[in-house]
């Protein structure tokens, strides 16, 4: 029967074997998957385990900091940051298609990961060392909609599973391969990890990068980090978090629409709300989230963000929409 704790012993066996003595990192994102992963291998192999946050400049506001009180200080676990902003922001230059994007953020963490593993192995002043194994926090759902699945479609590729590069010089270790997210979620309260982990909305690894439809620039990054945090600001104050699954907010960068602000003509850019429910994100309907919300949130992103003149709701459930824009 399946229970956490079975799910936890077998894995933390099968790691032990895999690995033995050998050096291994873990992408975090802060978020659920890449948490509970890292917490359970480092259960199993302790020192053995560094983490790597990359901040590849697509995270919304406050993340980097989260990771690091929420996960890090309550784990102890080695943590090394690599701040990649410059090369994912070069990487994706001129590039709109969804799927380009994916396979370039894909690509570009596993050389974020190739870095961090070369100086890793400086650090600790081993010539001949090497760090051969990454965990990754796939879940069942990625590996199906990655066409990684039998008989599955690609509908999107997830940046750790479809979008990895041929010449991946890792080892994987997904030690949640075959779980949906409700169970990984149980396994992480075995784990003991933090509640403020465990129950975060999900966010994807590309994070806002698959959120500006067209083009990925800083100054698009900046438009759209600030109406996310607004947007999730009153949907905690609303007391919504743990109702909806998660509400991507999405800017359509290519499209400006006529408003008025003052006596004046403004000629801005469309924020989407794309507020959810779902038991496992496979199917997803969109919440029904209470007028006077939307409203705040609205007036909010308007009056504050700059180049923003209009918010619209995403009314398409999944499918035949999928939860992210692209
Ligand atoms: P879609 O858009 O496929 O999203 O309906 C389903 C769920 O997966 C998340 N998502 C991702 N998570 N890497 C991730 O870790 C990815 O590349 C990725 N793409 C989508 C999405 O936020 C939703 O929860």
């Amino acid at each position: 029967t399946w229970t956490a704790d079975n799910v936890v012993a077998a894995q933390m066996e099968l790691i032990r074997e895999q690995v033995g003595s050998d050096q291994v990192i873990c992408g975090l994102s802060g978020g659920v998957d890449s948490s509970v992963a890292a917490a359970l291998v480092q259960r199993a192999i302790g020192d053995q385990l560094t983490c790597v946050f990359v901040d590849h400049g697509l995270l919304r506001e406050g993340e980097a900091e989260q990771v690091e009180v929420d996960f890090v200080q309550s784990t102890g676990v080695h943590l090394k940051v690599i701040d990649a902003r410059e090369q994912f922001l070069n990487a994706l230059a001129g590039v709109t298609d969804p799927e380009t994007k994916r396979k370039i953020i894909g690509r570009e963490f596993i050389r974020a990961f190739e870095g961090a593993a070369r100086e890793i192995v400086a650090d600790a002043g081993d010539k001949d060392g090497d760090v051969k194994w990454l965990v990754q926090g796939t879940l069942y759902p990625d590996v199906v909609e990655s066409g990684g699945g039998e008989g599955a479609a690609n509908i999107k590729s997830h940046h750790n599973v479809g979008g990895l590069p041929d010449d991946l010089q890792f080892q994987l270790i997904e030690p949640l391969r075959t779980l949906f997210k409700d169970e990984v979620r149980a396994v992480g309260v075995e784990l003991g990890v933090p509640d403020e982990i465990v129950w975060r909305q999900p966010f994807p690894g590309p994070g806002l990068g698959i959120r500006i439809i067209g083009e990925v620039t800083a100054e698009r990054l900046a438009i759209l980090r600030q109406a996310d945090a607004i947007a999730r600001e009153e949907l905690t104050r609303a007391g919504l978090d743990r109702e909806i699954w998660q509400c991507p907010v999405v800017l359509l960068a290519d499209v400006r629409s006529v408003g008025v602000q003052g006596d004046g003509r403004t000629y801005g850019h469309p924020i989407v709300l794309r507020p959810v429910s779902s038991e496992d994100a496979m199917t997803a309907d969109w919440s029904r989230l209470p007028y006077d919300v939307l409203s705040v949130i609205s007036t909010r992103i308007t009056n504050e963000v700059r180049d923003v003149n209009r918010v619209v709701l995403d009314v398409t459930s999944k499918p035949p929409g999928t939860i992210e824009w692209e």
